[in-house]
């Protein structure tokens, strides 16, 4: 078949990082880089120590035309930071085949070579192909690796059945080629039908901090909940995320890029660097308006009755942002005392937004720190909607439709 004769279509154009990991199957690896270039993906190969005695990295280099990574620690010809360019690089990452071994340290996070560096770097979604003998497929360490990856998000490519290297038949056989490219390209499908594919989406989390002295600082109860929920739906809706957090416990969503930061000057310029490019910002970040006008440098001791602190304004990010907006779309939250409705409609105005969240934080189960929420939700031109206390991660949901719905309006 010459390049575009096949049906794999969705492929074309796509950045894929092919690993491959040291098993007979790895032959197999060959014939699906072949594939992928033929049908007009861009393909970058790294191979393991153990793949390089299964197949020579010269046969890769070949076939996609690109330099194939292997050393950790070799010379780097291409990258500055290899295994930071590669994870950066992909759009989809396929390790074929992947060996128990593999599996056992993607999923507990060990990064002792090339390739598994690469994917705890990589914010691209990741397939695996695993093959290998059916007893080491079937053996309890290698099922809840694999349920752990699967977990996490990895796609898992079910091995087929058949016979096997070692001389018996069951399941563990690498899918053929033209199987993997087929799960590829369905990959991509899919991917098309997501209405955030290809946008770029900057959330906002969390309080800032705004230190007084090196040990105290002005702060508020923010927890980031309500923002990482929105992150984490955005990015399952394809959207690529930026996550802007000030301090949080919670851990870093899966497949979103997030920034930590502390003050509001920070957040200011984290979300700036990146607003030119984006195609909306959802500040849901409980963001100080006034800082120390001056840091001590020295712990505040307490040698008087009062104490008085001078505070200045801090920048209103979501303001500035609606001066400067050109196609992004705008959302802001309202947390209100009371009033609810009239000052988050004032808000929207005065700072140029598309939508505003609104929630009344005077009530239980709503607002800062709860895993739930109540909110009324004004979008430009729509009247106001109202909705009842619920779950985080199901108003985050919520909240990405609708932006879903403004974007699809100006297409
Ligand atoms: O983090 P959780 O514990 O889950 O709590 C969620 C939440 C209560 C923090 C969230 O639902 C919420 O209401 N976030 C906005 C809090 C807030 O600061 O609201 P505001 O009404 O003061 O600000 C209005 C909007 O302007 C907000 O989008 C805010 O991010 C933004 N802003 C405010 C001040 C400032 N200097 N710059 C800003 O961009």
């Amino acid at each position: 078949m010459s390049a575009m004769e096949n049906n794999f279509t969705s492929i074309k154009g796509r950045k894929i990082l092919l690993g491959v990991t040291g098993g007979i199957a790895a032959f197999k690896a060959a014939s699906l880089a072949s594939l992928l270039i033929k049908s007009g993906a861009e393909v970058r190969v790294m191979m393991t120590a153990a793949a390089r005695e299964f197949i020579s990295a010269r046969t890769f280099q070949e076939l996609t035309g690109q330099p194939v990574s292997t050393e950790m620690f070799g010379e780097v010809s291409n990258y500055r930071v290899e295994h930071i360019a590669l994870a950066k690089f992909a759009e989809l990452v396929i390790i074929a085949p992947a060996t128990a071994n593999f599996l056992a340290k993607a999923a507990h996070g060990i990064a002792d070579d090339l390739l598994t560096t690469t994917i705890l770097a990589t914010t691209a979604p990741i397939m695996v192909a695993p093959s290998m003998n059916d007893r080491m497929l079937a053996n309890a360490a290698t099922q809840e690796n694999l349920e752990t990856l699967r977990r996490r998000g990895f796609e898992i490519i079910e091995p087929d059945s058949g016979h096997l290297a070692c001389g018996t038949s069951g399941k563990g056989r690498l899918p053929e080629p033209e199987e993997l490219a087929a799960q590829i390209n369905l990959h991509f499908e899919r991917l098309k039908a997501r209405k955030l594919e290809g946008k770029k989406i900057i959330v906002t989390a969390g309080g800032t901090i705004e230190p007084i002295d090196p040990v105290r600082y002005i702060g508020n109860r923010s927890s980031g909940k309500m923002g990482f929920a929105i992150a984490e739906a955005a990015h399952r809706h394809g959207a690529k995320v930026l996550l802007v957090t000030a301090p949080s416990v919670l851990k870093n969503p899966y497949g979103v890029e997030v920034v930590r930061v502390e003050t509001a000057l920070e957040m200011h310029d984290a979300v700036l660097k990146e607003y030119e490019t984006c195609d909306g910002v959802i500040m849901s970040a409980a963001v100080a308006d006034y800082r120390a006008k001056e840091i001590a440098d020295e712990k505040i001791k307490k040698t008087d009755e009062t104490l008085t602190i001078e505070l200045e304004k801090n920048p209103d990010i979501l303001f500035e942002l609606g001066q400067k907006k050109d196609k992004q779309i705008l959302v802001g939250f309202a947390a209100e005392t009371s009033n609810l409705e009239a000052y988050a409609a004032a808000k929207m105005k005065q700072k140029n937004l598309d939508m505003i969240v609104a929630n009344d934080v005077t009530i239980a189960g709503a607002g800062f720190n709860a895993d739930t929420n109540m909110v009324t939700i004004i979008t430009r031109g729509s009247m106001a909607e109202y909705f009842p206390l619920m779950p985080k991660t199901e108003l985050a949901e919520l909240i990405i439709k609708r932006f879903e719905k403004i974007l699809m309006g100006r297409q």
